[in-house]
């Protein structure tokens, strides 16, 4: 069964462009059915013009508060008809009756080892503590940032004379792996959320599946 994708962006992209090709080459078992931005003019929405998907932009700056931006993204979403909702660098909080609406069909994308690291800024932090392997995370949505039970992680290493950009880069190239790979394990049933965890083939996950990534620029 083909599952159907509605990704929600608000700029590069490159995560979203990552699991279009992911779909293509057949590694991932979905089809990308909507993409929505919170802002007009982003990258993101000239890669999924580009490649034929049907894009919306559903301006936030155009809603009063965010319960009003969050009803029209409800009513979109549900036109869209999504077995997921990935959010693929969607830079806005989504409030709680959202996120208890779509409460395990909604993933997102995170640049750090969770739960290291929640917020804004990871690169920069996880460089000051010195840690020596920093990485990403998918993980089901829940109404607390960045907090909700994690899918997969891929780690990478911090070399020394890293600074913020090179690391962000190699974070981001694994992301590009990740993401796809989250995604196939929700898709084709083996994780889901149940009880506000994360289950793989029926068990608990006591800790998540760390994707194996060849080699780490
Ligand atoms: C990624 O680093 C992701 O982890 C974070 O936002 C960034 C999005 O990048 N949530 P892109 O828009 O997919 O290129």
């Amino acid at each position: 069964m083909t599952a159907r994708l509605a990704v929600l962006v608000s700029g590069r992209g490159s995560n979203l462009e990552a699991i279009l090709d992911a779909c293509a080459r057949g590694e991932l078992s979905a089809e990308v059915v909507a993409v929505i931005a919170d802002r007009p003019g982003t990258r993101a929405l000239k890669r999924a013009e580009a490649r034929g998907i049907a894009v919306e932009v559903l301006d936030a700056s155009r809603h009063p508060d965010r319960a009003a931006f969050d009803r029209a993204l409800d009513a979109r979403l549900h036109a869209a008809r999504p077995d997921l909702v990935v959010l693929a660098g969607f830079m806005r909080m989504l409030g709680p009756e959202l996120v208890a609406a779509w409460l395990g069909r909604l993933v997102n994308i995170h640049p750090s080892l969770l739960p290291a690291y929640p917020g804004l800024g990871t690169h920069r932090r996880a460089l000051a503590d010195g840690v020596t392997v920093h990485g990403a995370s998918v993980h089901f949505v829940t109404p607390e940032l960045d907090g909700g039970p994690v899918v997969m992680q891929a780690e990478v290493p911090v070399r020394p004379g890293d600074d913020e950009r090179a690391l962000a880069a190699r974070v981001l190239e694994v992301e590009h792996a990740l993401y796809p790979a989250a995604l196939q394990r929700l898709v084709s049933g083996q994780v889901a959320f149940r009880d506000g965890a994360a289950y793989c083939d029926g068990r608990r996950l006591a800790r998540p599946e760390r994707l194996r990534v060849a080699e780490v620029a």
